[in-house]
C-alpha cells in the first residue's frame, strides 16, 4: 500500500482512537516529557506579501521594529541564568539584504558565547549562502513552513511573484537540509480552499521531505489582509482538524518533535494544553519583550496569548534544561 493510502486509511479512523494511538506513542518515545524552546520575534520586517498574514509589506498599520541585537542576547542570557532553559527560536519576517543577515549572524554568535545553546531560526526563504553562513555562525535548527503541500493552492493564498514561488520554498527545506540544519517545518490547517485532500497530502510531505520537526496551527482569519472575508470552517472544526492532524502525523512520524503553537488557544480556550493529548511534545513559550510583540502581529488577537498556564499545567513534564534534538535527527545523522 502507498504512503497516501496510509495517511488516508488513518485519517478516517475515529479521532479518539488516533488521540489514544498519539498518546501511547509519545508515552512510548519521550516519557510524556515537553522539550522547551523560548522564542523572540527579533524583528517585524517583512519583505514579502503573503495574503494572510499581518506583517504583510503592503500593511502599513504596522509598527516595525528590530531588536538591537545586544537587547536580543541579554534577554537570553537573563533566561538562561533564571530559567535554565538553553533552546532559543529566533523569529522574524522574511528579508534578504546584507545587513540583516549580518544582524541575525551576530545574534547567533552572541548566543552561542553563552553557554551550550540551541540556536533555532525562523528567518524565511534565504539564499544557500545565507543558509550556509548562519549555520557557521552556530545556528544548529531552522524552520521554515511549507504552508500548504498543494502548489495551486500556495498560488492562491500569495501574490504571482518570484518571492512567493511553491518551488523556492520547497527546495530551501532541501537546501537547509544540506546546509545540515535540524529541519522543521509545517502548514497551516483550515485556510480557505483547503480540503481534507490537501491535509493528508500536507502529512505525506511532511514524511516524504523526512522532516525532523513540525509547528502547524489552525488558519486564523485576519482583518486587513486581502484574505480576510474568504469563507472558513468555525473555529471547532479547524480545532478538530488541528488535532486529527497531529495525531496523523505523530502515527506516521513516530520520532520528530512536533510543536504546540500559539494559534491553538484562538480556537479552543486551552488549545496549546490540550495538543499535548494528540501527539505534540514542544512547547514554544513566546518571551518577546511586549512592547515589540504588540506589534508581531501575525494574526488576530495574537498577543494576548500567554501560555503561564500551560507552563503550569505541564511543569512537572517539562524539561527545563534540556536542548531536545528530535530523536528523528539523531537517528538521521547517524544513519550517514
Ligand atoms: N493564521 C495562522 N497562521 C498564520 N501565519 C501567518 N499568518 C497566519 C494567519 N493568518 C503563520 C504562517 C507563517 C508563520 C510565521 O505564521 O504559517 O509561516
Ligand atoms: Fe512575511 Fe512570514 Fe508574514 Fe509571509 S507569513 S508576510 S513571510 S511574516
Amino acid at each position: 500500500m502507498s504512503l497516501v493510502d496510509d495517511v488516508r486509511r488513518l485519517w478516517q479512523m475515529p479521532d479518539e482512537k488516533l488521540k489514544e494511538m498519539a498518546s501511547e506513542i509519545v508515552s512510548s518515545i519521550f516519557a510524556d516529557e515537553i522539550f522547551i524552546r523560548y522564542i523572540v520575534e527579533v524583528s517585524n520586517i517583512c519583505q514579502k506579501n503573503c495574503l494572510y498574514c499581518g506583517l504583510r509589506r503592503e500593511n502599513t498599520s504596522v509598527l516595525r521594529y528590530q531588536i538591537p541585537e545586544d537587547e536580543v542576547i541579554k534577554l537570553v542570557e537573563e533566561k538562561v541564568n533564571c530559567d535554565g532553559v538553553v533552546s532559543f527560536v529566533f523569529q522574524s519576517g522574511e528579508r534578504g539584504d546584507e545587513e540583516f543577515v549580518r544582524y541575525i549572524g551576530r545574534i547567533v554568535e552572541g548566543v552561542k558565547k553563552i553557554g551550550d545553546i540551541s540556536v533555532v531560526l525562523s528567518c524565511g526563504e534565504q539564499r544557500r549562502d545565507v543558509y550556509k553562513y548562519w549555520r557557521d555562525c552556530g545556528a544548529d535548527r531552522y524552520l521554515l513552513r511549507i504552508e500548504t503541500s498543494n502548489p495551486s493552492l500556495y498560488e492562491k493564498i500569495h501574490p504571482k511573484d518570484l518571492l512567493h514561488s511553491w518551488e523556492r520554498r520547497k527546495e530551501a527545506l532541501i537546501l537547509l537540509k544540506e546546509c545540515g540544519y535540524q529541519t522543521g517545518s509545517g502548514v497551516m490547517i483550515g485556510l480557505p480552499w483547503q480540503t481534507e485532500d490537501d491535509l493528508i497530502s500536507d502529512i505525506v510531505f511532511l514524511k516524504e521531505i523526512d522532516i525532523d520537526m513540525v509547528g502547524m496551527g489552525p488558519y486564523i482569519p485576519t482583518p486587513g489582509t486581502p484574505l480576510f472575508g474568504e469563507k472558513v470552517l468555525s473555529k471547532e472544526e479547524r480545532w478538530r482538524l488541528c488535532c486529527k492532524m497531529a495525531s496523523v502525523l505523530r502515527i506516521v512520524m513516530p520520532d520528530i518533535n512536533i510543536a504546540s503553537t500559539t494559534a491553538l488557544d484562538l480556537v479552543h480556550p486551552f488549545g496549546r494544553a490540550e495538543m499535548f493529548d494528540w501527539g505534540a511534545n514542544v512547547l514554544m513559550p513566546d518571551i518577546t519583550p511586549m512592547h515589540y510583540r504588540q506589534e508581531y502581529l501575525i494574526y488576530d488577537g495574537k498577543p494576548a496569548l500567554g501560555c503561564d498556564y500551560c507552563i503550569e499545567r505541564y511543569s512537572d513534564r517539562i524539561l527545563w534544561r534540556e536542548k531536545g534534538d528530535p530523536v528523528h535527527y539523531l537517528k538521521r545523522v547517524n544513519d550517514f
